[in-house]
């Protein structure tokens, strides 16, 4: 399935033979590149970028590298071919073929999760607009663009759909993508985290390894779906979203093993002696995971959920690789363990698994990032650091679900409202904390130089070497 790169759209959907959603497409494009220019990366558009360029879906060698300016970079439309005979593997319509078109009954339901799903491609896009401001090298400074250009595709993925199946409600709703706003007061993206800023290249770091993470679980159980054009979009998406959770947990392991190299250098734990010398110290990097874990968690939404019930039994949403899955993938007689809070315990209850899938969703991600973190270990561990990272308890900084409403430390106590008041500043980043990382963001833009709290990667994109020139300024 070649990508067709002659059009005004590239696509591999033949979209010249539907002239009206070719030029549906197509006005809304410059409406597209406004945006881009509008809230895509400060002060960026002349620099030739080190870009991968996807040129075909197959597995094997679907991108292309080269430098592009950002604003020419080729945005399009990009379907996992579809398979003959595919049939609808779970819910109540399981073993019917699956949909190219969209039920009237769940055209609504189907609207609202591609919207939702397309409205945060934008949105981090804006939130990381400032970055590359003080990128602290080359290198990163690539591997953000690189992340911004595709989140913008997941945007055309998304508006694709919008536009091919849900006529004019769809072209609106493309609209609408363009004018929210993360953080604006009155129009912001639909979900809070967001429209939380990301304001230096830590949290950065921490969003693509832990937010891109929650994408990745979202994109899944989509590509699962029974509205077949839905899941083939999906399926391609995740093969550009495994470069940004790279990003993020590469980005953070540099980070631990210099601080690490730097404490073994003055010989020191102390934090105030690290900062001194410009690294960020190991409790503060586990501040800011907290924070990321806690909030990405929140995007999963409550634990039980007749909504997650309803997305499921009509075939729109599975869960994460349904197909492994050793069950009747109808799940009307299975149970799931979900945490609750009774009085001042936190107990655990069977509940039905239709209800729990949410949940069960939230813990496929938390098994995940729980290996990305064992991974990060390894670098304290090599360096003979001791110290060791962890994931909070999943009930600790929530405000949605379950947990909403109480108060709980990292290792799973419940807190009346004081002790948090009092303790919250040693398991989140305190304004003090986030000021001191501010300070060491400015950017390092000399080929093969690195900003001194972070270290080079061990290679290169695409088998450049470390120094190469990843972003050319003009
Ligand atoms: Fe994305
Ligand atoms: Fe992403």
């Amino acid at each position: 399935m070649a990508i067709n790169y002659d059009e005004r759209i590239p696509n591999n959907v033949e979209l010249s033979s539907n002239k009206t959603l070719q030029r549906a497409l197509e006005q809304w494009q410059p409406s597209y590149l406004d945006w881009w220019r509008e809230m895509g990366p400060d002060n960026s558009t002349n620099y030739d970028v080190y870009l991968r360029t996807a040129v075909s879906v197959e597995a094997n060698g679907w991108a292309h590298f080269d430098y592009v300016k950002m604003p020419d970079y080729r945005w399009g439309i990009f379907l996992t071919p579809g398979e003959e005979n595919k049939k609808i593997t779970f819910g109540d319509h399981k073993g019917d073929d699956v949909w190219q078109e969209v039920p009237g009954e769940y055209r609504s339901t189907l609207r609202r999760i591609i919207v939702t799903q397309g409205d945060t491609e934008p949105a981090s896009v804006e939130q990381q607009r400032h970055l590359g401001l003080t990128a602290p090298s080359l290198y990163d400074l690539r591997n953000l663009f690189q992340v911004n250009v595709e989140e913008g595709r997941h945007l055309w993925a998304m508006v694709y759909l919008l536009h091919a199946h849900f006529g004019r409600d769809g072209r609106e709703e493309g609209e609408a993508l363009l004018e929210r706003r993360s953080g604006d007061a009155d129009n912001p993206r639909i979900l809070t985290a967001f429209n939380e800023k990301t304001p230096d290249w830590l949290s950065f770091f921490m969003f693509t390894f832990a937010t891109d993470r929650d994408g990745k679980y979202q994109l899944a159980s989509l590509a699962e779906s029974a509205f077949d054009p839905l899941a083939r979009t999906c399926k391609f998406m995740l093969t550009e979203e495994a470069h940004h959770l790279f990003v993020g947990e590469q980005g953070v392991s540099r980070i631990i093993q210099r601080t690490c190299e730097v404490m073994n250098e003055l010989k020191t734990d102390d934090a105030a002696k690290l900062r001194a010398a410009g690294v960020i110290d190991l409790p503060t990097l586990q501040k800011y995971l907290n924070f990321h874990f806690s909030v990405t968690s929140d995007l999963y939404g409550a634990e039980i959920s007749s909504n997650a019930a309803t997305y499921y039994t009509t075939g729109l949403k599975g869960r994460f690789e349904e197909t492994k899955l050793a069950d009747d993938h109808k799940l009307d007689n299975s149970e799931y363990e979900v945490m609750d809070v009774a009085g001042d315990r936190i107990l655990t209850r069977h509940v039905p698994a239709l209800t729990a899938l949410n949940e069960r969703l939230r813990d496929d991600w938390v098994t995940d990032i729980q290996s990305g973190v064992s991974r990060w270990n390894r670098v304290p561990e090599k360096l003979g650091v001791n110290f060791k990272f962890t994931l909070p308890h999943k009930g600790f900084h929530r405000k949605i679900g379950m947990f909403a409403d109480v108060h709980v430390a990292p290792d799973g106590r419940l807190l009346s409202e004081a002790e948090w008041t009092h303790q919250h500043k040693n398991w989140l980043p305190s304004e003090e904390d986030r000021l001191f990382v501010h300070s060491l963001m400015g950017s390092c833009l000399e080929p093969g130089k690195y900003a001194n709290w972070i270290a080079a990667p061990n290679r290169g994109i695409n088998n450049k070497p470390v120094d190469f020139e990843y972003v050319r300024f003009n």
